[in-house]
């Protein structure tokens, strides 16, 4: 059948855009000599930072900033005594009061950069290295800038490999049989994930994990990847082409958009894909709640249903009970959520959105490797069920020759 036949294709590396296939044997293959560089460097850099600048667009940003912000603590800034540096996020997008403020805060911080660039040549992370490198010129003076820049490129073209290999920045290398929304478990997102405090070795264990699930023949075994492609295409067919992803917990908004990308760029194309939104709950229960259950019927739901938060927090009994809580007293939080997110899901449900539930046992580098590995790989399955190429983008040039052209870029 159509499942058994795409999950055959990327299982065996056979299908269309096969050449960038490297991240289905990343987790088993990554040479330990690269985790061991990245510990050292991740080391290094925190301990003459205050603020480590992470400099990339689209792949190149969205799976480390996924990865820390579900990892990390919430209000992670704010947290008193923290012994890691702050990670900020530039050339993702032009704006300049954006950047424009951010050099004005660097005046003030130790600060390292970790730019980003598979092409080397993207244009919003180039203006945001140009200017934060005349910024750590003008800081610490030309000769000491090479020790606070590290570039993560390709290993030969591109104009950030030049300017690396000229200058001797330190580097790493992003494999070139891997695309960027499948480069989380390379140095693109393990760099500044190591930088966050957070565990890389388990990551990766959790994607060999899942790695291993997902090659289970699904005529025969449980395979998790393969059911949620498989019914997504279904949905699709049944007149559901959007998809949200809803969380409960805030720190996973930015998997959302990790999430979106992976499946926006790799389904999207021959007028053909489903469009994938987020949404955050129960927060946006509040202004997107009415559309989802009583607007137009073209979707459905993906529930990250995390089992057991980190923290414990009871509601208190209240002598006056003013507010009329007390019959929530005792219960915790979770609780709350927990029915909240059961609550919704039967409301959506008799709303004609159907959803589905995908359970984390908690938010450790464990279970993130292995949600991160299930959805590249059930991407790449829905994607060939679709007959389109998972790994390219072609749609992406449109925008930039357009607006190189209202630039006057000089053509070659
Ligand atoms: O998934 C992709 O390939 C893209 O989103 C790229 O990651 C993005 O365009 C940035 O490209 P680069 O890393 O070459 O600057």
């Amino acid at each position: 059948n159509e499942l058994y036949a795409a999950w055959r294709t990327i299982r065996e590396k056979k299908g269309a855009g096969k050449e960038l296939t490297g991240w289905v044997d990343l987790p088993v293959t990554i040479d330990p000599l690269i985790i061991d560089q990245i510990e050292s460097v991740s080391e290094r850099l925190a301990t003459q930072s205050q603020i480590i600048v992470v400099v990339g667009i689209g792949g190149s940003y969205l799976g480390s900033k996924a990865v820390t912000e579900a990892l990390c603590p919430p209000l992670n800034h704010l947290v008193p005594n923290r012994h890691l540096p702050h990670i900020i996020y530039a050339g993702h997008h032009l704006s300049q009061d954006y950047h424009a403020t951010l050099l004005e805060i660097l005046d003030h911080y130790d600060y390292s950069v970790v730019v980003i660039s598979k092409s080397g040549t993207t244009t919003e992370p180039a203006i945001a290295f140009r200017l934060l490198k005349a910024h750590l010129e003008k800081k610490y003076g030309q000769n000491a800038i090479a020790s606070r820049i590290i570039a993560i490129t390709d290993a030969s073209k591109g104009a950030l490999r030049s300017l690396t290999d000229q200058e001797g920045y330190d580097s790493f290398i992003v494999p070139d049989d891997i695309g960027g929304r499948y480069s989380v478990l390379t140095p693109v997102g393990l760099l500044p994930i190591a930088l966050s405090g957070i565990d890389i070795r388990a990551l990766l264990e959790g994607a060999a994990y899942m790695r291993q699930h997902c090659f289970n023949d699904p005529q025969k075994e449980e395979n998790a990847a393969a059911t949620y492609a498989w019914v997504r295409q279904a949905l699709y067919h049944s007149g559901k082409p959007v998809e949200i992803m809803v969380n409960y917990e805030p720190q996973l908004a930015s998997f959302g958009e990790w999430w979106k990308q992976l499946f926006g760029e790799s389904e999207g194309k021959a007028s053909k894909g489903i469009f994938p939104t987020t949404v955050n709950n129960t927060t946006d229960l509040h202004s997107m709640g009415q559309y989802i259950q009583e607007g137009l019927k073209v979707m459905f739901e993906t529930v990250l249903s995390v089992n057991e938060p980190k923290k414990n927090l009871t509601i208190p009994r209240d002598k006056e009970n003013l507010d009329n809580l007390n019959y929530l007293s005792d219960k915790t939080m979770h609780e709350v959520n927990q029915k909240a997110e059961q609550g919704t899901c039967e409301a959506h449900l008799e709303g004609k959105v159907p959803n589905i539930r995908i359970e984390i046992p908690q938010l450790t580098p464990w279970y993130i490797g292995q949600l991160i590995y299930f959805f590249e790989f059930s991407c790449a399955i829905s994607s060939y069920m679709l007959h389109v190429n998972p790994f390219d983008q072609p749609g992406v040039e449109a925008y930039k020759d357009k607006m190189f052209r209202l630039l006057g870029k000089p053509t070659k």
